[in-house]
């Protein structure tokens, strides 16, 4: 489908049919592994659009386009991970440059800012992003970026997007948003003023706990050409069987983004109303501080709850081996429900001081609520917590 036919279509069907064409050779209807490393090319220089797959493959490319399309940007660049797309974005910033980060992020990103690029000459400042003055006092002459997540990880923090967006504006510089924990299917950060969207597309977008693979999209295409020349010239692409993996669980985003969203309203408000639970983080929640930034921005509250444990550490470690349904595990944004303890999993990257200040203790539990039936969720939870309190 071309982006002319595309437009005025909705988010399900573009989902389903965006840069998804039927194949020319045999007229497939769904978008080939083209696994090939190369292309034969007619003469000299004379070839279909593609030499060689670390500069372009057909799969990725219809990834590329399909996610372009939800987010609503121009341009899609795959990535062979996650933190491959975030180190790629960091490339449109040079040594003796300064990017401003908001201090509750993925504790991968934050060992690649503060253990890597900074031998590169980028400076970091960290800053509580979800108070707007705070990121607009840090801003330099040098800052080239503006970097933040929404909702954050683990906590479910929200992040004011558009009033990032008028910070970047007005200091010139770029903003890019992780929106791995929203999807595009409940927020698109460049209608809200951001310049480039990342996702770790391991997560709901490729929404079956199968593959790593990372993104970005924006619509400018001078950075588009610096960012693929530059991922070309570094190489972290994925191959074409995790791209068509990626491009086959994007078709079912939206159906299944609003099933992890039904369940984690009713995994949040058992455990809220649970005696065992100190406290419920999430977005959903009217008392939640950031539930009216989440209304504005967002077209949902999403799969995520986190929670923090009556009982300290040993109650919560107890609780990550009790239950049987929610696997203990990394990661997030698949089918299945996972439970993590950031502490020591997903956040061991920071320190310990760095966890307390962000409000990470060893009581805090993630989960990732999949779409397997919410009443065998909760029932699970229940005996687990039962079980992590005796
Ligand atoms: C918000 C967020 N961004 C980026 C990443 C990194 O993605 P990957 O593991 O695909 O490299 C993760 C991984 O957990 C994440 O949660």
């Amino acid at each position: 489908m071309s982006s002319v036919e595309e437009r005025g279509l909705r988010f399900e069907t573009r989902a389903i049919h965006a840069g998804q064409e039927a194949e020319s050779a045999a007229g497939a209807t769904i978008v080939p592994v083209y696994q090939t490393a190369t292309y034969t090319q007619d003469a000299v220089g004379e070839h279909r659009g593609y030499e060689y797959s670390r500069s372009g493959n057909p799969t990725r490319t219809a990834l590329e386009t399909c996610l372009a399309s939800l987010e609503g940007g121009r341009f899609g660049l795959a990535y062979g991970s996650g933190m491959a797309a975030i180190a790629g974005a960091l490339q449109l910033v040079s040594g003796g440059e300064h990017v401003v980060v908001a201090d509750d992020l993925y504790g991968g990103s934050h060992r690649l800012f503060t253990q890597v690029l900074p031998r590169y000459g980028i400076r970091f400042s960290y800053v509580d992003a979800t108070r707007p003055e705070e990121m607009a006092k840090a801003i330099e002459p040098a800052t080239r970026m503006i970097w933040i997540e929404s909702p954050t990880n683990p906590l479910l923090r929200l992040i004011d997007v558009g009033a990032c967006g008028e910070i970047a504006a007005r200091a010139g510089a770029l903003l890019v948003v992780d929106n791995t924990f929203a999807t595009p299917y409940l927020q698109n950060p460049l209608a809200l003023g951001a310049h480039v969207v990342v996702h770790s597309t391991t997560k709901y977008i490729g929404g079956h706990s199968d593959v790593i693979g990372g993104a970005l999209v924006l619509d400018d295409e001078e950075l588009w050409k610096k960012l693929r020349f530059t991922r070309n010239a570094t190489g972290g692409v994925p191959g074409p069987w995790d791209a068509w993996l990626t491009l086959r669980g994007l078709k079912t985003l939206a159906v299944r983004m609003r099933q992890h969203e039904t369940n984690a309203a009713r995994v949040a408000a058992f455990l809220r109303s649970h005696r065992a639970v100190a406290h419920t983080h999430y977005p959903g929640f009217p008392e939640h501080p950031g539930h009216e930034i989440a209304k504005r921005q967002m077209r949902g509250f999403g799969g995520m709850v986190t929670i923090d444990v009556k009982g300290g550490g040993t109650a919560a470690l107890r609780l990550c081996r009790s239950t049987r349904i929610f696997a203990l595990a990394e990661s997030l944004g698949g089918v299945e429900s996972l439970i993590g303890y950031p502490w020591s999993m997903s956040h061991a990257a920071f320190s310990e001081e760095d966890r307390v200040a962000k409000g990470i203790t060893q009581a805090t539990v993630r989960l990732s609520v999949g779409i397997e039936d919410a009443e065998d969720l909760c029932d699970d939870l229940g005996q687990a917590l039962a079980r992590a309190a005796s």
